[in-house]
């Protein structure tokens, strides 16, 4: 299949393109490299360096490019950003988005899969989330989410498009063969902060929040490995029907605290890591985990890394063998 990955120079959308080649597919990155690496796409894809906002280039680039189907990552993805810039955050997400499906409309594409979030539940009635829970986001980057899977809902209804969200947990982990791996700057995710003391590039993981209503007092997370994400993208876009809106929430089903996280984290590396206590991070949910039972029956999809031992194995091996990340 011919496909136009949106953001697939940043971290998930660089796994996904190693998988859709691995798979066969012919790949187009189209990304403008404002948070992504050059480095991490695949050198059997193509990139276009090149911005949603651009719609010429959008155009030219989709118009000559016999595209069967689109995956969009592209997005702008800073909880705490999204709050102090919220007109940016609807600007490059929701806009951007919208510019993209007018002119896969144009062109007659009808299949996207789409990088939605578990932000879009806010703060869940239960654990663990299925999908029938209400979305009630409580920061902007959730909303700007959210309205992207009305607009693809909408466009389901009205024109054919045949569209998948993929609510994600939180993404983890490296390519196992160590190939790419998790580089932002700054860094805000937990997992690389804490590979981050351990390589000794800072001193201390600061725990937020150890009041919460949780076993151990900290927030629970379900971190999904990037190559089951990677698997998840390509099932999607081979099973998507046209005309059809669907979304599934993508995670492990376990949950993990920051505690146990890192105290994984110490055995792995064999690291002190020295962690403290810190005030909550405004905005944090308690706990956060999947139920995955819908996706995996219905896309016969299983996560390969529901173990968080194996995820901090392969981001470790990426962060001390890329101690400076893509310019490493
Ligand atoms: N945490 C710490 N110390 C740190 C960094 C994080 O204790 O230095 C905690 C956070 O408070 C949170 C957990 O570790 O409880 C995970 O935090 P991350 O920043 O790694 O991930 P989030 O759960 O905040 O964010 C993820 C995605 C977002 C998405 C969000 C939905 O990265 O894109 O889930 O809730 F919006």
């Amino acid at each position: 299949m011919n496909i136009f990955v949106t953001g697939g120079a940043g971290y998930v959308g660089s796994h996904c393109v190693y998988g859709l080649c691995d798979g066969g597919h012919h790949v187009l990155v189209y990304d403008n490299l404002s948070v992504g690496h050059r480095e991490a796409v695949d050198p059997r894809a193509t990139l276009i360096v090149g911005d949603l906002a651009d719609v010429d280039l959008l155009e030219r680039t989709l118009a000559g490019g016999d595209f069967e189907a689109v995956m969009h990552f592209a997005a702008s993805a800073e909880v705490a950003e999204s709050v102090q810039r919220p007109l940016f955050y609807y600007r490059n997400n929701v806009a951007n988005t919208l510019s993209l499906l007018e002119v896969m409309s144009k062109h007659g594409i009808k299949k996207l899969v789409f990088s939605s979030s578990c932000a879009t539940y806010g703060m869940p009635p239960a654990v663990p989330i299925t999908e029938d829970m209400p979305q009630t986001p409580i920061n902007p980057y959730g909303r700007t989410k959210l309205a992207i899977e009305w607009l693809l809902r909408d466009s389901a209804a009205a024109w054919g498009l045949g569209a998948t969200a993929l609510r994600y947990f939180n993404a983890a982990g490296a390519a196992p063969d160590g190939r790419i791996g998790e580089d932002h700057d700054p860094e805000s995710h937990l997992i690389p902060r804490v590979l981050k003391v351990a390589l000794g590039q800072s001193d201390q993981i600061k725990i937020f929040g150890i009041d919460y209503p949780t076993a151990d007092g900290s927030c629970v997370r379900d971190y999904v490995h990037v190559a089951d994400l990677s698997n998840v993208h390509g099932i999607a876009i081979e099973t998507q029907p046209v005309g059809q809106f669907r979304c599934y929430n993508v995670g492990t089903g376990q949950g993990v605290s920051v505690k146990e996280l890192v105290e994984v984290a110490r055995e792995v590396t064999g690291h002190e890591i020295p962690a403290s206590p810190s005030p909550r991070r405004e905005g944090d949910p308690p706990e956060l985990y999947a139920d995955p039972t819908f996706i995996c029956t219905e896309l016969g999809w299983q996560p390969e890394y529901t173990d968080i031992r194996r995820v901090l194995e392969t981001a470790w091996q990426w962060h001390r063998t890329h101690p400076r990340g893509y310019s490493s």
